[in-house]
């Protein structure tokens, strides 16, 4: 039964065959609680199922809210392993590494093992980083849940218009990144997609743009995630 706080849930199929489900709430607390909910459903699920949770965090600002309220839960967090869907290549301790910011929003403060917290070393390189990235994910089972943000211009992780990365590998270097740094590394297409659900949190009138293209069937790379489970677009702030 859908809670009164989704609005609606409209299915769309694109051309490209992603099935993307769209969840419409009416304030930042609603959409971060609703995530919250479905994250903690899914780890239950999955380490009932796996005796783990693999869950890959988004960058960016958006999912701070999510990740700071998931410090006041109870969950069995000895069984979550993190992963990142992607990293800038900046110093450890640099203000803007997505790691960083999950890290003092959230993972400081839970008591998930260090060795199941899996940083992109980004601070290496793009292309020594990827390298290394690649070979911590080498072997790792399908991921329980994906959660990615949306970029004005439609990019998500660090899947860029006009850029192709090379899917052959599980982590890639992105290079010429217009979202500064330039110099990135990014889970691929292939192995973002290797997933048993996605959320994509997306607020805000600047994202409008990009929603109304992703809507009308305009190939932005963010279609690009299309796993056989589909994916739900959690939205506040823009208009379905
Ligand atoms: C990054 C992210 C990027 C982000 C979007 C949305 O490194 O910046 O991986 O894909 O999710 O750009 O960013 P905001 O949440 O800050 O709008």
């Amino acid at each position: 039964m859908q809670s009164s706080q989704t609005l609606q849930v409209k299915s769309l199929t694109l051309a490209n065959n992603q099935t993307s489900r769209w969840h419409s709430f009416n304030s930042q607390d609603e959409i971060n609680q609703a995530t919250v909910k479905r994250i903690l459903q899914a780890a239950n699920d999955a380490i009932k199922q796996h005796g783990s949770f693999l869950m890959v965090l988004a960058g960016g600002s958006t999912p701070k809210s999510v990740y700071q309220l998931l410090v006041k839960e109870q969950a069995d967090w000895g069984n979550w392993h993190i992963y990142y869907n992607d990293d800038r290549c900046l110093p450890v301790d640099h203000p803007e590494r997505n790691s960083k910011m999950a890290r003092e929003a959230w993972l400081n403060h839970v008591a998930i093992p260090q060795q199941q917290i899996h940083d992109i070393p980004a601070e290496l390189g793009n292309i020594e980083g990827a390298k290394a990235y690649a070979k911590i994910l080498a072997g790792v089972r399908t991921f329980d849940m994906v959660i990615l943000g949306l970029g004005e211009d439609g990019h998500t992780a660090s899947l860029f218009p006009n850029q192709n990365v090379d899917n052959s590998a599980d982590a890639v270097p992105v290079f010429n990144s217009p979202k500064p740094p330039a110099d990135r590394i990014t889970i691929s297409q292939n192995r973002l997609n290797d997933t048993h659900e996605v959320i994509f949190i997306v607020t805000g009138a600047g994202k409008q743009e990009a929603v109304d293209h992703w809507r009308k069937g305009v190939a932005i790379p963010a279609t690009l995630i299309a796993p056989s489970c589909g994916v739900d677009v959690y939205c506040f702030g823009v208009e379905l």
